[in-house]
């Protein structure tokens, strides 16, 4: 469990300047130092944050942003000793936005390092663009599990997609005795995989999948006919993965179909993750899901995060996707202060030697493939004051 945080909470009085300082800066051309970015020797470095700001996860860009500016308000508006000058590119919803987001982050505003990236498919097409500009990326969401393997300049502080699934998989097994499971999912690469997790620990417990269903990314509307497919097929439980708008609109109608009483529904926790799970309301009760974080994790460190994030943004709570970047911030913060200077490849050389992250999700720190080795937890929706809230049941790992 998370060791003594070393942060005091303090309220957003940075919150004004930051943000006037995260306009866009203008364009100004010319071709990308040899060592990445600008690292132009003087004391502001600066990172680009590569979030949607449009889209079905535009919401999850605004927790992120939040996230991210608190930590920096938290330290003065600098990280490692720094000023940091913040640059905002919209991923919107896919590669098709996000692809050419990151490209002029990279190559026009020349940013040092690159903090963001909802979209699964998104970082699968930015992962290579940043390695040849040799501009560290920390991805701060996106889990699909080929993104970090193997590139020396991207690093994530979220999770692996078939690392959720795969967390919850053995418990389902357990919970279900020898019945069986339907699974369901966004037809893109963070939906595949986090099914293909979910199997491999279910499966390997005995458990059987009774039939799957991929549905259109951004598009579906009307989950009734997966619905129908599921409840047909005999299966006691179902297990998804949708986020954002799709959660919403995938756990209504999952009620209004009748399914909620009749067959458990399981997810990874992006299902019922912060705002999503506001909308949802009830339609979301005894939903469980696996995640590394809950914002009723009942530790101190939380605790104090939650309270300077409310504090901060007028009675919000913090999500995962806070967390994510909250925490990408404060591996900045530590790689800085150790590196020999502000290009990427300084950054980069020094965001190997990081070591433990005091998150308030607990401390982590990186594997050998630059993911985080972190704790998982069993969640489920139930009733708190004020509305509905994902109560920690146990550790799944
Ligand atoms: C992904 O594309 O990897 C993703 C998007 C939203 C939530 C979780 C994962």
């Amino acid at each position: 469990m998370p060791g003594p945080l070393r942060r005091r909470p303090r309220r957003l009085a940075l919150l004004a300047p930051l943000a006037a300082l995260s306009l866009t800066v203008a364009a100004c051309g010319g071709s990308l130092s040899e060592d990445g970015g600008d690292g132009d020797g003087s004391d502001t470095v600066k990172i680009g944050l590569a979030l949607p700001a449009s889209g079905v996860y535009e919401p999850l860009g605004v927790d992120m942003t939040r996230g991210f500016e608190l930590y920096l308000d938290q330290h003065d508006g600098k990280l490692g000793g720094k000023d940091v000058k913040i640059v905002k590119g919209d991923e919107g919803e896919g590669p098709d936005t996000g692809v050419p987001a990151v490209q002029k982050l990279v190559t026009q505003d020349r940013v040092s390092a690159l903090v963001g990236i909802v979209n699964s498919a998104t970082a699968l097409g930015v992962k290579d663009i940043v390695s040849q500009a040799k501009v560290p990326l920390i991805v701060a969401n996106a889990g699909a599990d080929e993104v970090a393997d193997g590139q020396p300049y991207v690093w994530r502080t979220s999770f692996t997609n078939g690392g959720v699934g795969e967390a919850l998989g053995g418990e389902v097994a357990k919970e279900l005795g020898k019945e069986s499971v339907y699974v369901m999912a966004a037809d893109y690469a963070a939906g595949h995989e986090s099914v293909e997790g979910f199997k491999k620990s279910f499966q390997a417990a005995g458990g059987k999948i009774a039939g799957e269903s991929f549905t259109p990314f951004g598009t579906t509307t009307d989950w009734q006919p997966f619905l129908s497919k599921a409840q047909n097929s005999g299966a006691k439980a179902v297990y998804v993965f949708y986020a954002g708008g799709e959660a919403v609109n995938f756990v209504k109608q999952y009620n209004a179909f009748g399914l909620h009483d009749k067959i458990q529904l399981y997810g990874a926790g992006f299902l019922t993750e912060g705002g999503v799970l506001a909308a949802q309301g009830d339609a979301a009760e005894g939903v469980r899901t696996s995640l590394h974080y809950s914002n009723l994790l009942d530790t101190p460190e939380n605790k104090e995060f939650v309270e300077a994030y409310t504090a901060a943004y007028d009675g919000e709570q913090p999500t995962v996707y806070s967390v994510q970047a909250y925490d990408a911030a404060a591996v900045l913060d530590k790689a800085l202060a150790e590196a020999d200077g502000t290009s990427g490849e300084d950054i980069a050389k020094a965001l190997d030697g990081v070591g433990e992250i005091d998150s308030p999700r607990g401390t982590w720190s990186f594997d050998e493939n630059h993911n985080p080795d972190q704790p998982y937890f069993l969640r489920e929706v139930q009733a708190v004051e004020g509305g509905f809230g994902n109560a920690v049941l146990n550790q799944l790992n």
